[in-house]
């Protein structure tokens, strides 16, 4: 993986920016916190792994217990409460009943303030999935079948992905934002015969029709051979469709429409083996096809409620908003399936959060009395940018405030810290992956030092580690970076790739397997993918991707998927898509293209590059500029030099070209974008 093309060397540059800055949390967070006791993180040393993970498993409710909390035999596909059974819609809303019917589960908030929001209890979850789990079964939806749900931030989505586990079937939950071929790539991939969809919502101020991409999304499919049976639409004013795109008899079902029929209907919940697939969620590598990303019903969601008591420290009486998008997997653990489990309230909100101002999140928490806030470095960036904002004049408090998906810049912590947080708020900065479930490093609210710029430490459970190219490791406090690792298994990981097997043993344990006959799990750590430092204190700092992956405001991007989204165009010789640095972003795309002999570079022909990026993956792929240039620059093997088109975007160093094959190209592209 350590080609020229990667960004090892860049994260080998030591940055030590105020390494030594640290923050406690306020005496009345540690009073009230979940996880309060220190003595408790020694059960966490590694020599106890793996029982220590039962206690996470305990957290949830089983319909038959497990007979063996982790069986390492076959690595690396680690199995986790085997023979345990149970179901994540149980865990989510049933076992709640009892005592919490009337509880508030979420609070939808509408993009438009005048549109009232929707108070959606324990009580009407269980019956609004239950009534949907019906639907999905008469249409001939069983456990194992995967169901794919490409819906906006309503309370639809949650209740399609818990009505799919009530019947074991897998949901593969599609980014709203992503366009319907993407949709569609995702829908072949997984065989889903049922698309989910809406007809529209709002954001930004729009009314945006998304019915259309279905239609797209199916058309897609069927040329590549496969055939989506039913495309169950709601309303997104139940009662009122609205959108260009007309149904299709015999294919589209409006579920308002239906789901008279079923009012009051109840579901036995499938009792699930531990180990049966609770969903797949699509996500960016290395190559130009996303990857369905397998994740466990008993592992995960256990793994998912621990870390949202431990970490978020949710309790009973907290309202709790995250403004992630369900559609990534911080939405699905962390506003669908951890906070549900623990029998939490929180937000679902619609639209953008700086409409109509920028002050919108803030009137939210003060409605319903937010106090733990989880966001984005990107949304904070924004915020901090924006005019007029103005918290002081909002009656808020969060005990806790979370950042997750990018490296957040010291200055912008410090800005969320003293500006959103009130200097009364603990932060947590959450580092992990689509793959990896839930946190892996971060610090325990009520035990750690908070340390602007660095996640922290693993978090109880896991034990970090970082390698050098050669797979030694690079001691804490040396100032280097390397590939951050996992030592240990754990049950939040993914189980697989979908119908991938090689492409997940090679991915993830390819590089750092010790052994591969060995069948002890020390040989297999976890390769995650990022650079990162250690600091002397035990702090990892995450440096960013190491492969050919960019983050685009916490979205993760495949550069493969964009070229090769543009290389479909005939007129396109080459294309090669970097991350430059961005004040908001933190990075977008830039492309930089070749064109086909004899082709004319043309305003006409950089906007149809644009619109097919769009098309094939959706608006947030969109590069911020599309260089045409007469040659891209490569080395004599005839592999395109990445890293110095990025260090031209960026204004870095180039560094020695005489090595490539067309050295000469380097100045012209730099003339073109640094004249
Ligand atoms: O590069 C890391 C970055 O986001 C990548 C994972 O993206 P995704 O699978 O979409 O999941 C995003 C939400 C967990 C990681 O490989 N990343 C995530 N969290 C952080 C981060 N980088 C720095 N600091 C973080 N807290």
């Amino acid at each position: 993986m350590a080609d020229d093309n990667t960004r090892i060397s860049e994260t080998e540059i030591a940055v030590h920016w105020h390494e030594e800055e640290y923050y406690s949390p306020p005496e009345s967070f540690i009073q009230q916190a979940n996880f309060r006791d220190a003595d408790a993180l020694r059960k966490f040393e590694l020599d106890n792994f793996p029982d220590y993970f039962a206690e996470y498993g305990h957290l949830l409710q089983w319909d038959r217990p497990w007979d063996q909390v982790f069986d390492g035999s076959n690595p690396p596909f680690w199995k986790w409460f085997v023979g345990g059974k149970l179901n994540a819609s149980v865990n989510c809303i049933d076992r709640h009943l009892a005592k919490n019917r009337n509880k508030t589960a979420f609070y939808f908030i509408p993009e438009r303030p005048e549109e009232p929001k929707q108070v959606v209890t324990y009580q009407d979850l269980f019956v609004r999935v239950n009534e949907f789990a019906a639907l999905l079964r008469d249409l001939g939806v069983k456990q194992g079948d995967r169901v794919t749900i490409h819906l906006p931030m309503v309370v639809e989505l949650p209740v399609a992905m818990l009505a799919c586990a009530r019947l074991g079937a897998i949901h593969s939950v599609v980014f709203g934002g992503f366009s319907g071929q993407a949709c569609a790539d995702r829908i072949v991939d997984s065989e889903s015969d049922v698309l989910i969809t809406m007809d529209g919502y709002y954001r930004g101020g729009k009314w945006l029709s998304h019915k259309d991409k279905a239609d797209i999304a199916v058309d897609k499919a069927k040329e590549a051979g496969h055939i989506v049976k039913h495309v169950l639409v709601f309303e997104r004013h139940p009662g009122t469709y609205t959108s260009n795109a007309p149904l299709v008899a015999g294919r589209d079902i409006l579920v308002n429409d239906v789901i008279q029929q079923y009012r009051g209907r109840r579901v036995e919940p499938v009792s699930m083996r531990a180990e049966d697939p609770l969903f797949l969620m699509y996500t960016s590598g290395s190559t130009g096809k996303p990857k369905g990303v397998q994740h466990s019903t008993g592992g995960y969601l256990s793994y998912a409620t621990a870390t949202s008591k431990n970490i978020l420290d949710i309790q009973p009486e907290d309202v709790y908003w995250c403004m992630a998008d369900i559609g990534w997997i911080t939405g699905h653990s962390y506003i669908v399936y951890g906070p549900l489990s623990l029998g939490a309230s929180s937000v679902i909100y619609e639209g953008v959060p700086s409409y109509p101002d920028a002050n919108r999140p803030f009137s939210i928490a003060e409605e319903l009395g937010v106090n733990i806030f989880h966001t984005s470095p990107t949304a904070i960036r924004s915020l901090r940018m924006a005019q007029n904002i103005a918290p002081q004049n909002y009656q808020y408090h969060f005990k806790l405030m979370v950042t997750v998906g990018e490296p957040i810049e010291p200055d912008v912590w410090r800005w969320y810290y003293h500006v959103i947080g009130r200097d009364e708020a603990v932060i947590v900065d959450t580092w992990w992956q689509t793959e990896t479930g839930g946190f892996l490093c971060s610090t325990v609210p009520a035990l750690d030092k908070m340390k602007p710029g660095s996640a922290g430490p693993g978090i109880p459970g896991i034990h970090p580690v970082i390698y050098d190219d050669e797979g030694h490791e690079i001691a804490a406090g040396s100032g280097r970076g390397g590939n951050i690792c996992i030592r240990n298994p754990w049950h939040g990981a993914l189980q697989t790739i979908w119908k991938d097997p090689n492409r997940f043993v090679s991915t993830y344990y390819g590089k750092y397997c010790k052994n591969p006959e060995s069948k002890d799990w020390h040989d297999w750590p976890y390769m995650a993918g990022d650079g990162a430092m250690l600091a002397s204190d035990g702090y990892f700092r995450i440096l960013g991707r190491i492969d050919d992956v960019i983050n685009v405001a916490g979205h993760r991007l495949g550069t493969k998927e964009i070229e090769s989204a543009v290389l479909k165009l005939d007129d396109v010789a080459e294309a090669a898509v970097i991350a430059a640095h961005d004040d908001m972003k933190g990075t977008v795309p830039e492309l930089y293209v070749s064109l086909q002999p004899g082709v004319v570079p043309s305003d006409e022909l950089s906007a149809r590059i644009v619109a097919a990026i769009v098309t094939e993956i959706g608006p947030i792929a969109r590069p911020r500029k599309v260089w045409i240039v007469p040659d891209l620059p490569k080395t004599r093997s005839g592999k395109i030099m990445r890293r110095i088109l990025a260090s031209i975007s960026n204004n870095k160093e180039i560094g020695d070209v005489t090595t490539l094959a067309n050295p000469e190209v380097v100045d012209t592209i730099h003339q073109m974008v640094r004249p």
